[in-house]
């Protein structure tokens, strides 16, 4: 544990954090001296999938890229495995066991699925084959499209990279910005069905999603996101049952 607490809040508010596997507090920050997060706390346990949803603009990829070191926040905190990171580097968190896939520019696209996941495994200095092996058998078509630019491929195979690129680094908290945008609904279930079982291999999942009620469901906890601010936390199925939730936010 980095973290040094002094004050008797400070104590509790460590506390509090280490009880998470990801704890983001009280995140404010933005773009030039707007802000854009006013507040935004997200918790992911480990071995859990939490899910991000909001309508466009809400500030969900800003605060993915806030957890991930990508932009710096005047206020609040950020704890990994109860270690304080809120001052280190996207690469630094890499380090700690973090894998970030964005929303846009995942994949590269001139370079082979292989050399992207080459690419992936940039801060590691072991034998990367047994881990490209578990993304290949994963996500199966990538072994067979290995030797293909990674932009002749199909969206969701374009996705499967990118995840497949993350998970190169071995990370612990997986970090997806919209993994399903522009895929079909079959392949959407398919991508889901792999992310829980990502999850179910003790990695922690934080995902922004736009399909909202197919990731709820999946969701051990659920947030919606609003102007910057948490508007509703609760456990995946309890936001599925929430009226008032479901009118404003699930279409219905
Ligand atoms: N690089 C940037 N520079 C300035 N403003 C930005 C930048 N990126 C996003 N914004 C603004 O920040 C706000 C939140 O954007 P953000 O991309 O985080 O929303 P989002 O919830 O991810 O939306 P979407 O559902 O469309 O992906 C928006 O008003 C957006 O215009
Ligand atoms: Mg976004």
């Amino acid at each position: 544990m980095s973290v040094t607490a002094t004050t008797p809040a400070e104590t509790a508010a460590a506390a509090a954090d280490a009880a998470h596997f990801l704890s983001a507090t009280a995140m404010r920050g933005g773009y030039g001296k707007a802000d854009i997060l006013h507040g935004c706390t997200l918790n992911v346990d480990k071995g859990q999938i939490a899910v991000i949803v909001g309508p466009n603009g809400a500030g969900k990829s800003t605060a993915m890229k806030a957890v991930f070191g990508m932009l710096p926040l005047r206020e609040g905190r950020v704890t990994l495995d109860g270690e304080d990171i809120t001052g280190l580097s996207p690469q630094d968190r890499v380090r700690k066991g973090m894998g970030f896939v964005p929303q846009v520019h995942n994949v590269f696209p001139s370079m082979t699925v292989e050399e992207n996941l080459e690419m992936g495994a940039f801060i590691r200095t072991g034998d990367i084959a047994a881990t490209m092996e578990q993304v290949y058998e994963l996500f199966p078509i990538l072994r067979t499209k290995r030797r293909q630019p990674a932009g002749e491929l199909s969206g969701g195979q374009r996705q499967q990279v990118a995840v497949g690129r993350a998970l190169m680094t071995r990370p612990r908290l997986l970090m997806l910005d919209e993994p399903t945008a522009g895929v079909s609904p079959i392949v959407m279930d398919e991508l889901f069905d792999r992310i829980i079982e990502i999850a179910r291999s003790g990695i922690s999942i934080l995902m922004v999603e736009q399909n909202a009620r197919q990731a709820l469901e999946i969701a051990d906890i659920g947030y919606v996101l609003v102007q910057g601010t948490n508007r509703y936390t609760d456990t995946g199925a309890a936001l599925m049952a929430d009226p008032e939730v479901r009118r404003t936010f699930l279409g219905g």
